[in-house]
């Protein structure tokens, strides 16, 4: 399973980088406004600053909702540097601008989706990836998870080669479950990342490792 890092913000980008497992990275809007990136000269600079950061796909997405506006946005964002994935909503505007990005042999990826028909579709479109939002299903008692294996049966019957790409991640439980459920990918904080290698018991045990270590030195 690939590792994207979910945030615009360099500094947790590069200690993501550091570790050595991360795969890509995704922005969105919010994520964008959060790290006070406003302007649409500073917006494009900031995308052209994270793909220098890593070596995988970067996800950035358009504003527009018309077909055209998609398309102008789209492949501006997709001539500023190779890493560029263009992130599209999930309406209909949006899945005939993927099929053109598609077409053009310019990576996509389809976002804010929530259910598996809204999945097919954006593989019929020849999205690269599909962004279904876990965390967001969980937080109105739908189950992510559930959407996550529920697409993949579907991809799997038919060998779409969409990417689905678990978003919305909020902590480690949802990056091992997309894990047992085969997402191709997951995007999540560096937090959720880095929960993934503590354990209590690691803990005691490097303790007593070191403590036997020093009693005999
Ligand atoms: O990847 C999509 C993500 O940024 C949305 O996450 O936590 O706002 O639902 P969240």
């Amino acid at each position: 399973m690939k590792f994207f890092i979910d945030t615009a913000n360099l500094e947790q980008i590069k200690q993501a980088e550091d570790l050595g497992v991360l795969d890509g990275v995704t922005t969105n809007p919010s994520l964008m406004a959060k790290e006070g990136i406003t302007g649409q000269e500073n917006i494009l600079k900031h995308y052209v600053n994270i793909c220098n950061s890593v070596s995988g796909d970067v996800s950035a997405e358009v504003i527009a909702v018309d077909f055209e506006g998609i398309v102008k946005e789209g492949e501006a964002l997709a001539e500023l540097h190779p890493q560029i994935v263009v992130k599209v909503p999930m309406i209909p505007e949006g899945i005939k601008a993927i099929r053109y990005f598609s077409n053009k042999g310019i990576k996509t990826n389809c976002t804010l989706i929530f259910s598996s028909g809204q999945a097919l579709l954006a593989a019929k479109a020849g999205a690269t990836y599909v962004s279904p939002f876990i965390g967001r299903l969980d937080d109105i008692s739908q189950d992510g998870i559930f959407l996550i294996e529920e697409i993949r049966h579907i991809y799997d019957n038919y060998a779409f080669e969409t990417e689905i790409l678990a978003a919305s991640v909020r902590h480690p439980m949802h990056i091992i479950n997309c894990a047992k459920v085969g997402a191709d990918v997951m995007t999540g904080p560096l937090s959720a990342i880095i929960a993934l290698s503590k354990h209590p018991l690691t803990d005691s045990g490097l303790e007593k490792f070191l403590a036997d270590h020093k009693k005999g030195n």
